[in-house]
């Protein structure tokens, strides 16, 4: 038996019980990874407030860090020992648990566990929005909600070394150092402030080439307004709730805009795919160009406090989770 937090019905942070489990043995192409740290996610919140459905009673969380512990059979691409890391859509609040060996990436020397933990489903999310869901270039400028939390910063990062100019939202003066300290060229206080007229000021009317929104509810439409004639709504979260039902004619309304609400998931599917992000983002951390900020660190037993340390905005940058 090993330590995991579960949920046995849908509600508030109280819901994460720290108990017993059994992870199990590692079968044909399955691992057996113990984890070092766990990243915390806003999306293990919409499996534990019950937004995502999912089988209760449930292991919630979506990316880690550990060792090989044991390998299944057929598995000769790991061996016991080897740092390894991961996302999935849900299960790995746990101290120990079984991987398909398909899933893991190998971390390479340079990179901690606790940086590995907190930038594997939050880097290859920037990593696809900016590389392919719209490719964003040189001289392009871009608006990203919440741009001090956890994927806004690497984000930001990411974006300034492409050459984009990078527009960030943030709800506080605090948040704004941070975000404008990791590749904002420009930062907007949403709380205080309406950001359309203001991405209208920064920008001199141009507006930009693509909006990436995961705040939903509350910036919505408002992050249409923001868009050039034919420019890239991307709506990739709901940290503020979800976004109203959408009539498409508003695209038009709006001067031809394109839409798209992806997930990483449909990103990564295939092998190839995660290798490629995974080893974009490895090195852009490796060379510098990305800075994994960890500003919160839990014991995995208090993951309740993280949850609602993240829901009510208080947390910054990445968080991990010890077991
Ligand atoms: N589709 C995908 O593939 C994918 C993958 C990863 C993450 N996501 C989404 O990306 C977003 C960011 O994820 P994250 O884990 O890095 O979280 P995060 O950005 O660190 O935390 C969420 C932030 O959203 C902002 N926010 C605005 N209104 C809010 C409200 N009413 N309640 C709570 N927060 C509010 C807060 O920043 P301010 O105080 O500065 O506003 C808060 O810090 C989430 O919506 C997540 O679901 C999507």
């Amino acid at each position: 038996m090993v330590k995991a937090i579960r949920v046995h019905e849908a509600g508030g942070p109280e819901v994460l019980r720290f108990e017993d489990y059994d992870p199990g043995a590692p079968g044909k192409g399955e691992v057996l990874v113990e984890h070092k740290a766990v990243g915390l996610n806003f999306l293990d919140v919409y499996f534990r407030t019950g937004l995502y459905p999912a089988p209760l009673p449930l292991v919630p969380g979506s990316e880690a860090a550990g060792v090989v512990v044991e390998t299944g059979e057929g598995v000769d691409s790991l061996k016991p020992g080897d740092r390894v890391a991961y996302c999935l859509r849900t299960g790995s609040y746990c101290e120990r648990r079984v991987v398909p060996a398909d899933r893991l990436v190998k971390v390479p020397d340079g990179i901690t566990d606790e940086q590995a933990a907190a930038m594997m489903l939050k880097g290859m999310t920037a990593w696809y929005l900016l590389h392919r869901t719209f490719q964003v270039k040189s001289g392009h400028t871009i608006l990203f909600h919440a741009a001090a939390g956890g994927v806004g910063l690497i984000a930001g990062q990411w974006a300034k070394h492409i050459g984009a100019r990078t527009i960030g939202t943030v709800g506080s003066g605090e948040k704004g150092k941070l975000a404008k300290a990791h590749g904002y060229d420009h930062v907007i206080n949403y709380r205080d402030n309406n950001f359309v007229d203001e991405v209208k000021k920064i920008t001199d009317g141009a507006l930009c080439e693509v909006v990436y929104d995961s705040v939903g509810k509350d910036t919505f439409p408002g992050s249409l307004d923001c868009l050039k004639k034919r420019g890239m709504f991307v709506s990739f979260g709901q940290s503020s709730g979800p976004m109203p039902p959408v009539n498409l004619a508003i695209l038009s309304q709006k001067g031809s805009l394109f839409a798209t609400r992806p997930t990483l998931f449909d990103y990564i599917a295939k092998r190839e795919d995660l290798e490629a992000a995974s080893s974009a983002l490895f090195d852009v951390v490796r060379s510098g160009v990305v800075e994994i900020v960890v500003n919160q660190k839990y014991a995995l037993k208090d993951a309740a406090k993280a949850h609602a340390d993240l829901e009510g905005r208080r947390t910054t940058g990445t968080t991990v989770l010890i077991p």
